[in-house]
């Protein structure tokens, strides 16, 4: 049996994964701050694990978390797209320095395996082909396409439309928000702490995420939470574009077990796509949460965010194969047991 702490523990996903590795038979312990942007009730974890409610960018309340411990489990961060500018030094400080903090004080308490939530945002645009010019990096779509209704990224050679396929983890890092770049900044200070202190990450890569226990519409949420509430308050859901844009929603249990399969992988680094392997449209998506919701159904608005990309999807193929993780949720199951499922306050 291991000792794992779960950073982030109690969060949304972070109690998915705290209740699958006690599931597995590991001890838990979980660090968490219980971040307002999460968080408007007091934190809970199950009965006999410790919670340690501090910062992971404290660096005491981290030392003494990582007593006894094996394993590391990153989860805690600030996620989403962020609601202004002003929110740079909070987005780097709890991404960034805090998984500093956090590697600095395994390196010193001799812990060398990690498992670090990322995130599909570390790619940017997903995978996109030219029929002219091959493999193709669309540049980020224009304000005045978007206006126009031109949604769809082009060739950026010759202007072609584009067929979108599976994103592989060989893709190249291509932030677009500021989270984004904090995800890639973790991404690259585990790797640099795995090769120098021969210790163990995984870096696994959420598609988009939802089920039970996700919080409600905040201006962090992501587009599941954002329609389930909408549904919950009467209101249709609005969806953005014209509902042809592409994601993968994996289930938060699905997720859980992939960190629960990432504790066994190999010393260096390794990044993983965590996706159901079913993508879906949002406009799709919306139709069957309303569906299942009872109503009232979806409106393509055409409006759009300047920051959002148009599809991103993944190949899961890396995870099956190396860490035996399938998703065993398909999404227009999962999608019509969240539609009624709690949220969280
Ligand atoms: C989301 C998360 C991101 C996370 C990633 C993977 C947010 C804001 N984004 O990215 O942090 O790392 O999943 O888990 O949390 N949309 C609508 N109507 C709405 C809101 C959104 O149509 O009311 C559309 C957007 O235009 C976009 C799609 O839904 O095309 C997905 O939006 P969202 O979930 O916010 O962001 P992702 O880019 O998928």
């Amino acid at each position: 049996m291991t000792h794992i702490l779960v950073t982030g523990g109690a969060g949304f996903i972070g109690s998915h994964v705290t209740s699958a590795l006690l599931a597995a038979g590991h001890d838990v312990s979980v660090l968490d701050c219980a971040h307002p942007a999460a968080h408007r009730e007091p934190p809970e974890v199950p009965d006999g694990v410790p919670l340690h409610r501090a910062d992971v960018r404290d660096r005491a309340a981290v030392r003494d978390a990582l007593r006894g411990v094996d394993a590391v489990v990153h989860q805690a961060a600030l996620v989403g797209l962020g609601a202004s500018p002003e929110d740079l030094p909070e987005y780097v400080g709890c991404n960034d320095l805090g998984t500093a903090v956090l590697l600095a004080a395994m390196s010193e308490a001799g812990i060398g395996r990690l498992v670090l939530a990322s995130s599909m945002v570390v790619y940017g645009e997903g995978s996109y082909e030219c029929d002219r010019h091959g493999p193709v990096r669309p540049e980020p779509r224009a304000a005045g396409d978007l206006d126009a209704g031109r949604f769809e990224p082009s060739c950026p050679d010759c202007g072609a439309a584009l067929a979108a396929g599976l994103v592989t983890e060989n893709a190249p890092m291509d932030p677009r928000s500021v989270y984004a770049a904090t995800k890639v900044a973790q991404e690259h200070l585990a790797a640099i702490w795995a090769r120098e202190r021969g210790a163990a990450v995984a870096a696994l890569r959420y598609h988009n995420v939802y089920g039970p226990g996700m919080p409600r519409d905040t201006p962090y949420s992501g587009v599941a939470a954002i329609f389930r509430s909408s549904l919950e308050g009467g209101r249709a859901p609005q969806v953005y574009e014209d509902g042809g844009q592409r994601r993968d929603f994996v289930h938060v249990s699905d997720v859980a077990a992939a960190n629960v399969a990432a504790l066994s992988v190999e010393a260096g680094y390794r990044a993983y796509n965590v996706a159901s392997g079913r993508p879906t449209t949002i406009g799709e998506m919306a139709g069957l949460l309303a569906d299942a919701f009872g109503g009232p159904g979806p409106v393509v608005t055409g409006r759009f965010r300047l920051g959002d990309v148009r599809h991103v999807v993944a190949s899961p193929a890396r995870a099956g194969a190396e860490l035996g993780f399938v998703a065993a949720t398909a999404p227009a199951e999962g999608l019509r047991e969240f539609a009624c499922a709690p949220l969280r306050g």
